[in-house]
């Protein structure tokens, strides 16, 4: 019967291939066949209405309760049962993914179950730190578990499909979304993916994983002037060896979906590029699996004023290789006319199609269409006390030690009498960002509930306004308290509202509201801890010098307060290193430490005139790349390398001796960066290449080995080959970017 109604909107073509039959029998609906069999079966039954529909995803929203009496609730149920829908966004838990996924098993004619994605970006219910907090640990193991903890409890809510990791390369702090990805260095920034996408997805599709989407394809993190969804341009070679490689090594994890980024690159919008989509992704890189857009892209095409309608948008982003509309209802409504006027190939739409149609049969949802949906596991895996515990060693080994005048910090839990200032110190909310997928802001560990556990006598008040507006009252009311403290932490910096996406802001600066708290605290004369939160690097140029001690705090979910508190007792000792330039001031921006030497570099002293410089700055920046300090202090040794020359092929090693010459034990990131002076195409005056994080007890030396071969003395030209080329090259070993031993060694 079902088969009879739907066959009225077959087309003539299609409809020869439908074959009736009772459902159970029909081949792709046997497990026991091998999955390219069942999707040649299944794709021989559909017509083109229901592979587009297959194409399509929009959000999901409720579909039980009240819901259920809602129009556009209702239509969505109607596309469903048409076979108008292959996906959703934001539908989660087991009750409304499982109504839902009824309805597609159920009532539709073909039976296709439905993939439910959601932005799980730093954790489901347990919020981990933000990707760019987490990536300054420098630890992969420790960011691919957060990932798969964050799949565990996802998948246990019915998600299948996450729009993780965001990869992008950004060097902008004004950029709000810098906040999802780790930082400025591609190489960091390419083991980073790696790790988030074997965390997401694991080895096989099961129900403690799920599928990850490599983002913004491509070259987002360059949008213009750091404002969201801007224009972006930039040369192919740059292309190729600052941004393209994150996302290369995701889909070299194996990532199950990229997702098209919503700017252009040369003048044509990501989704429908063919260089990107085509040549790179899907030619050079061989990606196998499924291409979603961002939301709405697609028709964001006209806006852009590259298409004048969606029709012709869904042709361009089809043809250049793109495969699932997000939001745009484009593809639905329009690809099969494209199709039969001969516009599009039914070629790229099958093989579209499959590619959605492999995962959902390897998934084996046509056998258990809620195999991911399961009331016992979304009780008891999401929001545990292990998970908790994870988030919470995940939050210390973010935390990034900036300044430590004097030794002020740690401070043993109890051993002075601390009075804590600032807007967001007691706010679950603002420690939360855009991305912050089930988590709520009443079960955080907030800065002050942390705090307090090892100092119950601490005090707290605002002493500032969060809308930036000054407030004498409140300085006068935390200056009483602070008559009566020893130590004055404060926590200043930017709420997480903004942090993410539409996010950009012109001034990423402590604002001066805080910074008048901040200098009335130092007048004081006692010591002062600057508590720094937010989603991006602040400038700190004005901070500093008003306090002792800042500790880079990030937003560090669920266990903020227990995390800081970590680190500010010594309980732990920070170990981690910033993945961002901290700017010296707002027009520094974009500010990266891969900076080239010029026509005309700036001599470290002497004459500057005619250099390449600021009249008002430095060039550098006011933290630099991997910086970041321990409670106790690592001496580098003279490092050595193996030989001054190497033949091309060849390879020498890079070794220094770290001791820890404090009284703690801790952890240290050993950096190592080249420099390749004549090139064809000219190159950053250092590069990462490699980094080791070694653990040293008080007193202990490592001798940390680094190899260098051609992996690391080459580029990539234009169209993404390696080159080397001989010649003389630098090889530096050290703390950060800025503070290396350098090492002369050329290339034959
Ligand atoms: C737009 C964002 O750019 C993207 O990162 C996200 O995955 C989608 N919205 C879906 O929420």
């Amino acid at each position: 019967m079902k088969f009879l109604i739907t066959s009225l909107f077959l087309s003539a073509s299609m409809s020869l291939s439908v074959q009736a039959g009772p459902p159970e029998k029909l081949p792709y609906k046997n497990p026991a066949l091998p999955v390219e069999e069942r999707i040649k079966d299944l794709l021989s039954r559909m017509t083109l209405e229901e592979k587009a529909g297959q194409l399509n995803q929009v959000s999901g929203g409720a579909f039980t309760g009240p819901a259920l009496n809602d129009p556009g609730q209702k239509a969505k149920m109607e596309d469903v049962r048409k076979g108008r829908m292959g996906s959703f966004l934001n539908v989660s838990g087991v009750a409304e993914t499982k109504a839902i996924q009824k309805i597609a098993v159920e009532e539709s004619r073909l039976g296709i179950p439905l993939l439910f994605a959601m932005d799980v970006i730093h954790g489901y219910k347990t919020v981990f730190p933000v990707p760019l907090a987490e990536a300054c640990s420098w630890d992969l193991d420790l960011m691919e578990k957060s990932c798969s903890t964050a799949a565990r409890e996802a998948a246990a809510a019915g998600l299948h499909w996450t729009f993780a990791p965001m990869v992008d390369i950004s060097d902008d702090a004004r950029w709000g979304r810098v906040v999802e990805g780790a930082g400025e260095d591609p190489y960091l920034g390419s083991l980073v993916a790696g790790a988030r996408v074997r965390g997401f997805q694991g080895k096989a599709h099961d129900d403690a994983h799920i599928l990850s989407t490599v983002k913004h394809f491509a070259a987002y993190g360059a949008v213009q002037s750091g404002r969201e969804y801007n224009y972006v341009d930039m040369s192919r070679q740059r292309l190729w060896n600052a941004y393209l490689p994150p996302y290369q090594a995701a889909v070299e994890a194996g990532a199950a979906s990229v997702m098209n980024s919503f700017n252009v690159f040369e003048g044509i919008p990501a989704s429908a590029q063919p260089y990107l989509v085509g040549d790179v992704l899907r030619k050079k890189w061989g990606f196998k699996g499924i291409l979603v857009s961002d939301w709405a892209s697609f028709d964001e095409m006209i806006a852009w004023g590259y298409v004048s309608n969606l029709k012709d948008a869904v042709e361009k982003a089809t043809n250049a290789g793109s495969m699932i509309d997000m939001e745009s209802r484009a593809t639905v409504n329009f690809l099969p006319e494209l199709v039969r006027e001969g516009k599009v190939d039914i070629k790229l739409v099958d093989e579209a199609v499959s590619r959605l149609l492999r995962i959902k049969f390897e998934m084996g949802l046509f056998e258990k269409p809620n195999a991911y949906s399961d009331e016992q596991r979304e009780k008891t895996r999401i929001f545990t006390p292990e998970n908790r515990k994870q988030a919470m060693e995940t939050a210390k080994r973010s935390i990034v030690l900036l300044k430590n005048q004097n030794n002020l910090l740690p401070i043993a839990a109890g051993s002075k009498k601390i009075a804590l200032f600032g807007a967001h110190a007691n706010s679950g909310q603002s420690a939360l960002d855009f991305w912050s997928g089930a988590g709520d802001a009443r079960q955080l560990v907030t800065v002050e509930g942390g705090l307090r556990k090892d100092f119950p006598g601490m005090t707290y008040s605002k002493g500032f306004e969060d809308n930036g507006q000054s407030n004498p009252a409140l300085v006068k009311e935390a200056l009483a308290q602070a008559q009566q403290a020893e130590v004055l932490v404060v926590q200043v910096g930017i709420s997480g509202a903004l942090a993410g996406e539409d996010r950009s802001v012109a001034n990423p600066i402590i604002p001066e509201n805080q910074l008048e708290l901040v200098r009335a605290l130092k007048a004081t004369g006692k010591p002062v801890i600057a508590l720094i939160t937010g989603g991006r690097p602040l400038v700190l140029t004005h901070l500093e010098p008003l306090v002792d001690a800042m500790l880079q705090c990030w937003l560090l979910g669920t266990e903020t307060g227990s995390g800081i508190a970590e680190v500010f007792t010594g309980r732990y000792n920070p170990s981690a290193k910033t993945v961002m330039s901290f700017p010296y001031a707002v027009g520094q921006i974009p500010i990266s430490y891969r900076m080239f030497n010029t026509g005309r570099p700036l001599p470290p002293s002497g004459d500057s005139t005619w250099k390449s410089r600021y009249r008002d700055i430095p060039n550098h920046p006011f933290y630099p790349f991997g910086y970041g300090l321990s409670y106790t202090k690592f001496d580098y040794g003279t490092a050595k390398i193996s030989a001054p020359v190497m033949k091309k092929g060849g390879e020498v090693t890079v070794e220094v001796t770290v001791k820890n010459a404090g009284q703690r034990d801790g952890e240290e990131i050993v950096q190592l960066y080249v420099r390749d002076f004549v090139a064809s195409i000219v190159r950053p005056l250092k590069e990462l290449k490699g980094y080791q994080k070694i653990a040293l007890k008080a007193g202990e030396s490592k001798t940390v080995t680094f190899k260098v071969g051609s992996k690391e003395l080459s580029f990539l030209n234009a169209e993404g080959d390696p080159v080397l080329e001989s010649g003389k090259f630098s090889v530096f070993v050290g703390p950060d970017s800025k503070n290396c031993q350098e090492l002369a060694l050329e290339l034959q």
